[in-house]
């Protein structure tokens, strides 16, 4: 073996080495030169098999291209380990500088939003927020609203019946029945706002569902007249629909006030002018409300000689309907998101 073949060998080794450019390519270049069976081991071992004369400088010669090339081999290895790192650390870099994903969160129903915004505007005006059940003695739902047995008034709530051996028991067709129930545990001054949900046997169709939310309404103390009643409603009217609101009183009968009105604002799509909205008569009515009838004060053990007050109720999908013109309540229980997640105005 020359000291010719020595360099060729190592020139060889050398390129290869440079060539390898990851873990797998050097395990397998060291293997083949550096290895039990690699070239330059093989060669050393044969040494016994030159000429003694040969042996010292080829020995010195095959040692130091051992050393060298271990040497190389670990600078390589060396190498490689950072470039491969450095692709990696490349390839998984975090881009801390775009803006994140937001996470879905829900919105609150349009309704629950709806009965928030009217009862914030009357906890401004000092009213007390009170809920009441939903299953309710008929008692309450009718009789000591003034609404007898055998009364064709009852008719107007389609009222739907829970089986009751001894007492009548409603699903409520409307939140009036908290008047009976305030009254009867406190005495004037009172004012409270009652939302909730009720019931009716009712055929559905675009402007009827069998379960709906109202929003009721009551005060009551001395001296108090229709012109509360007026300024109240108008005030909540301008702050949910506009300040340049025009209120209207009309008419009315509820069999628990007495008189009674129906409330109705100028129509904001046509500003009275007459539109599909307002079935062409530049009004809408919104609520029911009029002077809480002396039997009412009666049932309850208020003096209707000293204490006069008003009532008011109001259906809640409505008030969404008009103020975001949405054409048909039933959008509002099937559960659509497409429909739904339109009302994102107001967080959680
Ligand atoms: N309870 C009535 C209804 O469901 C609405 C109503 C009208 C409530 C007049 C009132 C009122 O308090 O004074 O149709």
């Amino acid at each position: 073996m020359s000291t010719q073949e020595i360099e060729q060998l190592r020139e060889r080794a050398l390129r290869e080495l440079a060539e390898a450019t990851s873990q797998e390519a050097l395990a397998d270049w060291h293997a083949r030169y550096l290895g039990r069976r690699g070239e330059v081991t093989q060669r050393l071992r044969q040494l016994g098999s030159l000429a003694p004369e040969e042996r010292p400088a080829v020995g010195r010669a095959l040692n130091e291209l051992k050393q060298r090339l271990e040497s190389a081999y670990e600078d390589r290895e060396r190498q490689v380990r950072e470039s491969e790192l450095a692709e990696r650390i490349a390839a998984e870099t975090v881009d801390v500088t775009l803006p994140g994903r937001r996470p879905a969160i829900g919105t609150l129903h349009p309704v629950t939003q709806m009965i928030r915004e009217v009862t914030d505007i009357f906890a401004h005006l000092g009213f007390q927020v009170v809920e009441g059940p939903e299953v309710e003695y008929g008692y309450y739902a009718f009789d000591a609203l003034n609404i007898p047995p055998e009364h064709p008034a009852r008719d107007v709530w389609d009222t739907i019946f829970i089986e009751s051996e001894h007492k009548e028991i409603v699903l409520r067709p409307h939140t009036s029945p908290m008047q009976i129930r305030v009254m009867e545990r406190r005495q004037p001054p009172v004012r409270v706002v009652v939302p909730g949900r009720c019931y009716r046997y009712e055929a559905v169709d675009a402007t009827h569902e069998w379960h709906f939310h109202q929003i009721e309404g009551l005060a009551v103390d001395e001296r108090i007249t229709m012109a509360d009643l007026k300024g109240t409603l108008a005030e909540f009217a301008r702050q949910l629909f506009g300040r340049e609101r025009r209120v209207r009183f009309r008419c009315d009968f509820f069999p628990f006030v007495e008189p009674g009105v129906d409330f109705a604002i100028d129509c904001m799509f046509c500003r009275g002018e007459g539109c599909r909205v307002c079935g062409g008569s530049g009004w809408i009515e919104i609520l029911g409300a009029g002077m809480v009838h002396p039997q009412v004060l009666r049932n309850v053990g208020y003096d209707p000689e000293r204490y006069t007050g008003w009532a008011f109720g109001m259906g809640v999908e409505r008030l969404v309907m008009l103020k975001y013109g949405v054409p048909d309540i039933r959008y509002f229980y099937q559960g659509d998101l497409r429909f739904l997640a339109q009302f994102d105005r107001i967080p959680l």
